[in-house]
């Protein structure tokens, strides 16, 4: 069959952020950007000559076409064998189970996560190593060079592949064989929970709303919570992904997961409420007029893991992004393991599972995962929740509240705002940044700082250092604020603040989040200039 090699140049701009390449669709969708994009991969890799692939993505618009492209590239350039979910769907975490129980060279996700989706709106594609989990610092930073000296790409100019009916097929001498995406998953959860014993909680009454956003946890969700584990038809709602995400925004939080919010807190409400993100690796956990923030899960995932059969016998260590709040310190040392604190951004916990020193994983982005993927997975987190239900007899509010009783309540919000100028949003950190040598000790709104640094990871299993990884103010009496900028963003910059307060005061367990956060809230904006600065008189997204 012909293979076509095809002269390209160095296109700007194509430097993958937290989580690979985000861009507008219509930006993927020019001629020749995907194909630029994906050779620059392949060579970044060292080639995927005789080697395996896993490929697949959220099912959003252009998924099935980028797939297309994907193979005839893989083809030409002389892969052995891809791996691709029926009709190109796959969540992260099923992939990333996927390259690690097939023994895979790595995969490609097609996601650009909780972004919406559509021709107007958001596409990404990441490469994931043979562990499963998102490429690291160096991996990336080799496939950003690749993508400016980049000169040729090679694609096999052969018929569209058959992914829409399970089977081995061959394109160019390589072999595409299309897998069941939700089987291979089910597989591996399932022998991490008490599956009988959640199945005996449904079969009691208890009920459940899980809100798949019209994206791709749906499927896996209808298969394992109705089929296997017997809940009644209709705990899954928006189960049906579409290309456009129902035109929603499928991200799990309380602004976009609205519908689901308001039934938790309306008089009708069922026992325990989740949603999932466009790809599948973000949770959002609710009780009965209770919502958990991540942080908060993290912290309470922890203590009681050790209740699911996979956890049994604790926790080697746990991983937080330096964002997430601190709540889970707190339990990490009264059960007497490490607590590591990483960069935003999963790819800095894969070391450390791999390593055996951590075991949960969590960033307050409403991610939080554990050794048996390296991608954080939402359904994973839903099914240790009902696990540590149906195990403990509680609502979700009671064990909130007996945790905060024993370990105090970390207060957290995070305010965004969105596509701020980048000059502005630049000069703000600047500003700050050349603040910084002379916080501490220093009085900030009412508040005293005690440390102001700028957060830098030194990767305790590889040695490696990553620098400029967001600012913190360590504040007197339990507070703290971080500055950073998003990596994931696809318009302008994003400057993301992240506000925290401890509270150990028993009377001071069941205030308004706002309210806790007030003094912290307005040493933050105050020592930042942040309004001033970028011209903004109000987050955009207040979580
Ligand atoms: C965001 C989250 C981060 C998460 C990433 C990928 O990145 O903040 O925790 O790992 O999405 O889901 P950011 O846009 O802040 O760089
Ligand atoms: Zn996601």
């Amino acid at each position: 069959m012909p293979m076509q090699t095809v002269r390209t140049n160095p296109i700007e701009g194509q430097k993958p952020g937290t989580s690979g390449l985000r861009k507008k669709t219509a930006i993927f969708m020019r001629p020749h950007y995907l194909e630029n994009y994906v050779q620059a991969t392949f060579d970044g890799i060292g080639g995927v000559a005789g080697k395996t692939l896993v490929i697949g993505g959220d099912g959003r618009y252009f998924n099935q076409r980028a797939i297309q492209v994907i193979l005839r590239m893989a083809a030409a350039n002389q892969a052995k064998h891809c791996i691709v979910g029926q009709d190109g769907i796959l969540s992260t975490p099923a992939a990333s189970n996927l390259i690690r129980t097939r023994g895979a060279d790595g995969g490609l996700i097609l996601s650009a996560s909780h972004n919406p989706g559509g021709p107007e709106a958001d596409f990404g594609l990441k490469f994931n190593g043979p562990n499963g989990g998102p490429a690291t610092e160096g991996v990336t930073d080799k496939i950003f060079e690749c993508t400016k000296s980049i000169e040729v790409y090679k694609i096999a100019a052969s018929p569209d592949a058959n992914i829409s009916d399970l089977g081995t097929g061959d394109m160019n001498g390589m072999t595409v064989e299309v897998i069941d995406p939700i089987a291979a998953y089910t597989t591996a959860v399932e022998k991490l929970f008490d599956f009988a014993k959640i199945r005996a909680l449904f079969a009691s009454g208890f009920s459940m709303r899980f809100d798949a956003m019209h994206a791709v946890t749906g499927p896996y969700a209808h298969a394992i919570l109705e089929g296997v584990l017997g809940a009644p038809s209709g705990t899954v709602i928006n189960g049906t992904p579409s290309p456009d995400f129902g035109g929603g925004h499928p991200d799990p939080n309380p602004i976009w997961a609205k519908e689901l919010m308001d039934e938790m807190h309306g008089p009708a409400a069922p026992d325990f409420g989740a949603a999932s993100d466009g790809d599948g690796d973000r949770n959002m956990i609710v009780g009965r007029n209770c919502y958990v923030t991540p942080s908060d899960s993290l912290a309470l995932l922890a203590a009681k893991a050790h209740l699911a059969p996979g956890y049994k016998d604790g926790l080697a260590g746990v991983a937080r992004s330096m964002p997430t709040s601190r709540a889970v310190d707190r339990v990490a040392e009264s059960l007497g393991i490490a607590c590591y604190e990483t960069p935003t951004g999963w790819k800095f916990f894969g070391n450390l599972l791999d390593a055996g020193k951590a075991t949960l994983c969590g960033e307050e982005s409403a991610g939080t995962g554990s050794d048996h993927v390296r991608e954080k997975d939402g359904l994973w987190a839903v099914l240790l929740w009902l696990n540590i239900l149906a195990e403990t007899g509680q609502s979700v509010s009671d064990l909130m509240a007996e945790l905060w009783a024993s370990h105090g309540r970390c207060y957290y919000s995070r305010l965004d705002y969105e596509d701020v100028d980048s000059d502005k949003a630049g000069a703000m950190m600047d500003a700050l940044r050349a603040k910084l040598p002379d916080l501490a000790g220093r009085k900030i709104g009412d508040v005293v700082c005690e440390m102001a640094d700028e957060f830098a990871y030194d990767d305790p299993v590889d040695g490696s250092r990553s620098t400029g990884q967001g600012i913190r103010l360590i504040l007197k009496g339990g507070g703290r604020a971080i500055f950073r900028l998003s990596g994931t963003g696809t318009a302008g910059s994003t400057i993301r603040v992240y506000l925290e307060q401890l509270e150990t005061d028993p009377s001071k367990l069941k205030m308004e989040p706002a309210q806790a956060l007030a003094q912290v809230r307005a040493a933050a904006l105050g020592i930042s200039d942040l309004e001033a600065i970028t011209g903004r008189s109000a987050p955009d997204v207040v979580t």
